[in-house]
């Protein structure tokens, strides 16, 4: 849905590329997470899609027609755009703000006034009591959800996302991050999002993108990018917590083993398997019961899910 083939961006004046020979596809419905240290062209390259950025070298399809051939302000209707933060207009109500593209396209009124109350249910924000705020009186998280709600309006098939839960509080990020997923997901959005926080990667791509100075060094799904990482730089930017992390994606109830147990703790139907392991540490106890799901879960039910679920060597 988008490729990069061969795509390079130079600077006059700026010795290196900026983005160097990258090649990357993002399939139909799937979220591709770019991620790296800062400078390294992750923003560069996101704004090569909607043409914000023209290549220097190479090109960038979407939906298989070349963005260089393409008209760019019907090109940025289709592809929605959230950015951090800064992407609301102030002086605009939140309404007016999410009516942006569908009024650009002249669609009539009331059409218009569906919508925007359709998407702001759809973020989980209330229509009768946000619709006529100013962004100035919304939280963080409010703010960004305001920003997706405004980016999905036209129903654009394509989505760029630019650090989008960058100015969200740490605490909201993690459930805002979730719920904006599962939206994605059930309207099969193809997704290009830039973050560099390697949770966030995790949790939200399909497959994950890591970048160093311009150039490609592994495009994989997550749970690969942290069993097998490309080299050594990118075992040092997943982090040595990547057991953890990998936990955190397993399923808990794929770990449960014959037994019962009337006293045991219960986790949730989708608890991971690093929320099970945390709550047998913290509550000391030999087992728990997953909701909905047969048998027990121990620690050595945890280990060995653990250990089937691949190596964590290095292939550097
Ligand atoms: N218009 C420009 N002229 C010259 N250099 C530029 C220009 N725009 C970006 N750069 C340089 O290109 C490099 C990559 O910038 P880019 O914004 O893509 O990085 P990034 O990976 O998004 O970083 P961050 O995580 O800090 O947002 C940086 O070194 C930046 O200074
Ligand atoms: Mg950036």
């Amino acid at each position: 849905m988008i490729r990069f083939e061969g795509v390079a961006k130079s600077y006059p004046g700026v010795d290196r590329p900026v983005v160097d020979g990258l090649d990357l596809a993002v399939a139909e419905g799937s979220t591709c997470v770019l991620i790296g240290p800062s400078g390294c062209g992750k923003s560069t390259t996101l704004r090569m899609v909607n043409r914000l950025v023209v290549p220097s070298a190479g090109r960038v399809c979407v939906a298989g027609e070349d963005v260089a051939g393409l008209d760019p302000i019907g090109l940025r209707r289709r592809i929605g755009y959230v950015l951090q933060g800064i992407g609301l207009f102030p002086h605009y109500s939140v309404a007016q703000n999410v009516a942006t593209v569908p009024r650009l396209l002249g669609w009539p009124a009331r059409r218009v006034a569906e919508r925007v109350d359709a998407m702001l249910d759809l973020v989980g924000l209330d229509p009768a009591a946000f619709r006529d705020r100013r962004p100035d009186a919304l939280s963080g998280g409010q703010r960004q959800r305001v920003g997706v709600a405004r980016a999905l309006a036209a129903d654009p098939p394509v989505l760029l996302m630019d650090e989008p839960f960058g100015a969200v509080d740490p605490l909201v990020r993690g459930r805002l991050q979730g719920e904006i997923r599962a939206i994605l997901r059930r309207l099969g959005k193809t997704v290009l999002m830039v973050t560099h926080d390697i949770d966030e990667a995790v949790r939200m791509g399909d497959r994950v993108a890591l970048m160093r100075a311009g150039r490609l060094v592994q495009a994989d799904p997550p749970e690969t990018l942290l069993a097998q990482p490309a080299d050594a730089f990118a075992a040092e930017f997943v982090g040595g917590d990547r057991l953890l992390r990998r936990l955190a994606l397993i399923p808990a109830r794929a770990a449960c083993q014959a037994g019962a147990q009337a006293q045991a703790p219960r986790l949730p139907a989708d608890a991971s398997l690093k929320d099970a392991l945390t709550l047998l540490l913290a509550s000391g106890a030999a087992a728990a019961v997953i909701e909905g799901a047969e048998g027990i879960l121990t620690l050595d039910g945890v280990r060995e899910a653990a250990r089937e679920s691949g190596g964590f060597t290095s292939r550097a």
